[in-house]
């Protein structure tokens, strides 16, 4: 069975295919990089119109198939921004129609756990999710992906591309600031939020700037902000691993990507005789192939969706899903 999965949740507009082994066979994406300031959900939402015909086109030619041999059409359904659902839904429902095969709505955030277990060894990992606008610590219990701890304002991500902003960095920041907290040494004061099993971004992306204005420099800035912001992340990773006595840990998002980041929760992990598994880049960011991944799986657990039922959640949380397929 091959499914086609359609990813528009945020900035990034991403077509996957992937088989019912979970071997990707095509996983394209375009982003929207804003001349200056945020996403306008609007813009990013006329962007994702414009290229998501094209890239269906381009991975099925990546896929070495035809549009014909796809068996279910797979959309990311929420949690983002409206119109850029509301884009993407319509483009899937669309397709599903010409193609005349099922259709299902995704859990972005799911995903984002699914395909880890699909590509790595990982069996039933506490996922570590870090991206832009979302910062989540799920792990599976009673039937549900239940959320253990949360931000309590913005996404990590954001925080780092906000603070890049500030400092004249360009978008995404994240990156750039990795490489420069390679550079730095000092380690400055900043807020260390954690707040039961959850944690709080913006504290330290006020100090960080004001920090900025006193005139520390870049590099030391970005090190002290990875240093605690991650320590944060991998304290209350640890807690939910203790909570529930699991000892694999996944990363997701595309934070996941940090080396920084990789190797406290790996080292944390080992500490504990735990394993830590990291998804390969290009599946840690936004994509449409954890979309499709995760179709097939609700799919292979008997969810099948009205097209009345494909209305978009911009809210849609991580634990309304009823995980029927494990
Ligand atoms: P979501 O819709 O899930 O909230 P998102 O739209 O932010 O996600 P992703 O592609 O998952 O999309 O993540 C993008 C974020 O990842 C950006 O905030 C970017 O700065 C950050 N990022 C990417 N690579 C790195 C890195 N090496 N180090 C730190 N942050 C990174
Ligand atoms: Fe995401």
């Amino acid at each position: 069975m091959l499914a086609l999965g359609i990813e528009g949740t945020a900035h990034t507009v991403g077509v996957g295919i992937v088989d019912e082994t979970c071997r990707v066979r095509a996983n394209v994406y375009d982003m929207i990089r804003p001349e200056k300031g945020g996403i306008h959900p609007r813009e990013a939402a006329n962007h994702h119109a414009e290229a998501v015909v094209p890239l269906i086109r381009k991975a099925a030619s990546a896929a070495g198939v035809r549009l014909k041999e796809i068996d279910l059409v797979a959309f990311s359904q929420g949690p983002g921004l409206g119109p850029c659902l509301r884009t993407v839904a319509t483009a899937a429902r669309a397709l599903a129609l010409s193609l005349k095969v099922p259709i299902l709505g995704v859990n972005h955030c799911v995903a984002h756990l699914e395909i880890g277990r699909g590509v790595t060894p990982a069996k039933d990992p506490v996922l570590l999710y870090v991206s832009g606008g979302n910062t989540q610590v799920i792990a599976f219990a009673r039937g549900r992906y239940r959320v253990f701890g949360e931000t309590l304002d913005i996404g990590v991500g954001n925080m780092l591309d906000k603070f890049g902003r500030e400092c004249g960095l360009a978008f995404p920041s994240g990156p750039i600031l990795e490489g420069l907290a390679r550079k730095g040494s000092k380690l400055l004061p900043l807020p260390y939020s954690v707040k039961g099993m959850d944690v709080a971004f913006s504290g330290m992306l006020t100090a960080a700037l004001a920090l900025r204005k006193q005139g520390e420099a870049l590099e030391d800035l970005a090190f002290s902000i990875q240093e605690v912001a991650f320590a944060m992340l991998t304290e209350v990773t640890e807690r939910a691993m203790a909570h529930i006595d699991n000892d694999e840990v996944l990363l997701g998002g595309g934070v996941a990507r940090n080396r920084r980041l990789q190797e406290m929760v790996g080292r944390m992990a080992s500490d504990r005789g735990a394993r830590m598994f990291v998804p390969p880049g290009d599946l840690c960011i936004d994509n449409g192939a954890m979309i499709a991944w995760t179709g097939l799986q609700m799919h292979r657990g008997g969810v099948r969706m009205k097209l009345a039922e494909t209305v978009v959640d911009q809210r849609y949380r991580t634990d309304e899903v009823p995980v029927t397929w494990r």
